[in-house]
């Protein structure tokens, strides 16, 4: 997969000026863009139109956690958009994955489209140990972490979500061909934001991630097509 497939530029604004003018200036350096809830929220189904009709892929992280029904009827709707990537939270259960895999598959197959891929966020990278002690697990969090990476795999997910620091350990439990998504990434220099576990794009690549989702590196920057040419070097030197 070439650097520009594994880059997924976050684009989290509220508005579709804001997006036309993102995706504008970035032009053709950027071919998948993620779309998160507070966007989808704000501007609807319109978002996703659009990028598709620029000729761009979609990863659209809504995070569905319901009953294996809600779910599924609601992954169904969302896989008419044209979308080629769509995640649940692993914590939902192996049933709900499973519906969940089934109704996106059955879908793709009546509409004669490609199948979006199905990757699950296993424990949210905001969750530090002291928070995640209160909420009575018995694992530790990095091997339940691992745990959930391994029941969405056999739900039959292609993939989860995952910080860097994860990505080496779910690698060696899931194999090469389970995909991780790694967000947290900052290029050497670059601001922290609100990030903690954060690794360089190619460090998070070391560590056997598929795709990067960068957000304010590029989104922030003074010229975002330069940042976003910066870090596809810094992707490519390492593969
Ligand atoms: O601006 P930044 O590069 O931090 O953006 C990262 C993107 O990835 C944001 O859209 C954020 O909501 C998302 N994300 C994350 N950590 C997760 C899951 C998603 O930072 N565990």
């Amino acid at each position: 997969m070439s650097a520009d497939q594994r880059l997924i530029v976050a684009i989290d604004v509220n508005t579709m000026e804001k997006v036309q003018e993102l995706v504008e200036v970035l032009g053709d350096s950027v071919s998948y863009y993620k779309v998160g809830m507070e966007l989808f929220y704000s501007v609807g189904s319109q978002v996703i139109s659009y990028l598709c009709a620029q000729g761009k892929d979609v990863f659209l992280d809504l995070k569905l956690h319901d009953i294996p029904n809600t779910v599924g009827q609601s992954l169904a709707a969302l896989t008419g958009l044209g979308i080629s990537m769509l995640n649940v939270h692993a914590s939902g259960g192996p049933a709900m994955m499973a519906t969940a895999a089934q109704a996106v598959k059955n879908k793709a197959e009546a509409m004669g489209i490609e199948r979006p891929k199905l990757i699950a966020v296993t424990v949210l990278t905001s969750i530090n140990s002291g928070e995640w002690n209160t909420l009575g697990y018995n694992l530790d969090l990095s091997k339940q972490v691992v745990h959930l990476a391994r029941l969405a795999q056999c739900a039959g997910l292609d993939g989860v979500v995952a910080s860097p620091q994860e990505a080496e350990q779910i690698r060696a439990a899931c194999g090469d061909e389970f995909i991780i998504v790694t967000p947290g990434i900052r290029p050497s220099g670059a601001a922290i934001n609100d990030q903690s576990r954060i690794a360089t794009p190619a460090g998070a690549l070391k560590n056997g991630a598929h795709h990067l989702v960068i957000g304010r590196p590029i989104t922030a920057a003074q010229d975002p097509r330069q940042a976003v040419q910066a870090i596809l070097q810094e992707m490519r030197d390492r593969t």
